[in-house]
């Protein structure tokens, strides 16, 4: 998955004929799962049509402050757009737009909203080989460097004018791969290794029968997609579930029962920076498994069950530097109980679901969460759906740990 997935992205389009490439650059981007809006200079419009802009970018595309055609026009918001984006890409930059940039010009609507952008700028040059290495042309590259935009830098070959050389727009594959590598380059947890845990755990009795629980192992598997999201190289051990994650940070390795998650986490253990074990580990296991199916020949039946070994506590016995997050779920004295398990599983973090709050557990949608750190300090979140309640939790890491 593109790390461009989700994100706004406005794109600048200056006058030059690597304008025709934008066409391409715009399907790019939204099929790597980004918004995208189009801003043009009054000069770009004669290399390539706002309508086919549009049509692929599926937003309205503006080169004007205003349409003077349309008498009930309203006026084009360049400071809406710039916070809008999460990143503006100016592609092509010509040697007119990127002096304007560099020297706060403002006599369009590109550079209003350049201005106006507070998010990370990306500006792609193309003109020809000349008028790339010109003096003023390379100043004004470290002027805008300076002001800490990124130049993805012009490609060499065969250029309008009949030269060949340095001075062509990156292609559009190019561009894309090199705003996916600087993204993904400053992502926070880039270079951390996270393990979480996830799901039940299926503690068998006879070859066709087990203990379990009705946990669905969401709340695991969108800590794990949001923590990839964020960089991170994730393991993923997870209990049996039907949930499914394809991302090419997150290996899943699947388990049954808690010795065999307990086994998995171990091997794992040493090289990993972040724990988070938001399995529901089966406390007890039958203390004999029947190497047979068991027949119903008594009028009553008895399983003797003896104690799981606590993964969270035994990790948290021989961590180093790991920094660990545990889940609890209680029905009576929370905040106590939760604070006397961060001290006797050594913990960093703990995340307290309460019973008590309607719309929080298993098999439902939302959660509502209490964070304790291993200060005490108590962070109440409202209820809200998992994939946000792992965006926090992430975010707190980051916060907390990796900043
Ligand atoms: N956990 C674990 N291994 C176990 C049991 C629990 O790793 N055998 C982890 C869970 O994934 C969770 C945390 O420990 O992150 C809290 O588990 P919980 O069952 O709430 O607490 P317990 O310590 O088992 O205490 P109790 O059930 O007695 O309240």
């Amino acid at each position: 998955m593109s790390v461009l997935k989700g994100k706004n992205v406005l794109l600048g389009i200056s006058g030059g004929i690597a304008a025709y490439k934008t066409a391409s650059l715009v399907r790019l981007l939204i099929k790597a799962g980004a918004h995208v809006q189009v801003v043009m200079t009054p000069a770009s419009v004669d290399f390539v049509t706002p309508l086919t802009l549009s049509t692929l970018s599926k937003n309205p595309v503006f080169s004007t402050f205003y349409n003077k055609e349309d008498e009930n026009a309203t006026w084009n918001n360049h400071v809406e757009l710039a916070l809008w984006a999460d990143f503006m890409l100016i592609a092509p930059a010509t040697a007119n737009t990127l002096s304007k940039m560099a020297s706060g010009a403002c006599d369009n609507l590109l550079l209003a909203t350049y201005l106006s952008a507070k998010c990370s700028v990306y500006f792609a040059p193309a003109m020809d080989l000349d008028m790339y290495i010109h003096p003023t042309t390379i100043m004004n590259f470290e002027t805008l460097k300076g002001f800490g935009n990124t130049i993805i830098p012009a490609e060499s070959g065969e250029l309008a004018s009949g030269l060949s050389g340095e001075g062509r727009m990156a292609e559009p594959e190019n561009i894309l791969q090199f705003i996916e590598k600087d993204i993904e380059s400053k992502l926070p947890l880039k270079g951390k290794k996270v393990l979480v845990t996830a799901g039940p755990t299926y503690e068998a009795i006879d070859p066709v029968r087990f203990i379990g629980n009705h946990s669905t192992g969401k709340m695991g598997y969108d800590i794990a997609l949001e923590a990839a999201n964020l960089g991170a190289e994730v393991v993923l051990v997870s209990g049996p579930t039907h949930m499914q994650l394809q991302h090419s940070l997150v290996s899943i390795i699947r388990v049954t029962s808690a010795d065999e998650m307990f086994a998995a986490c171990h091997h794992y253990f040493e090289n990993t920076d972040v724990v988070i074990a938001a399995a529901a580990v089966a406390d007890y296991k039958p203390k004999n498994i029947a190497s047979q199916k068991i027949k119903k020949d008594e009028a009553t039946f008895t399983i003797e069950l003896e104690k799981n070994q606590d993964i969270l506590l035994s990790l948290g016995q021989i961590k180093k530097n790991q920094f660990l997050i545990g889940f609890a779920l209680e029905t009576e004295n929370e905040i106590e109980n939760a604070k006397s398990k961060i001290q006797k599983k050594n913990l960093d973090i703990i995340v307290l679901n309460s019973l008590n709050d309607e719309g929080a557990g298993f098999g439902k949608p939302t959660n509502k969460v209490t964070f304790i750190d291993k200060e005490f300090n108590i962070f109440d979140i409202p209820l809200k759906s998992k994939e946000l309640v792992a965006e926090d939790i992430v975010n707190l890491i980051v916060k907390k740990y990796a900043n």
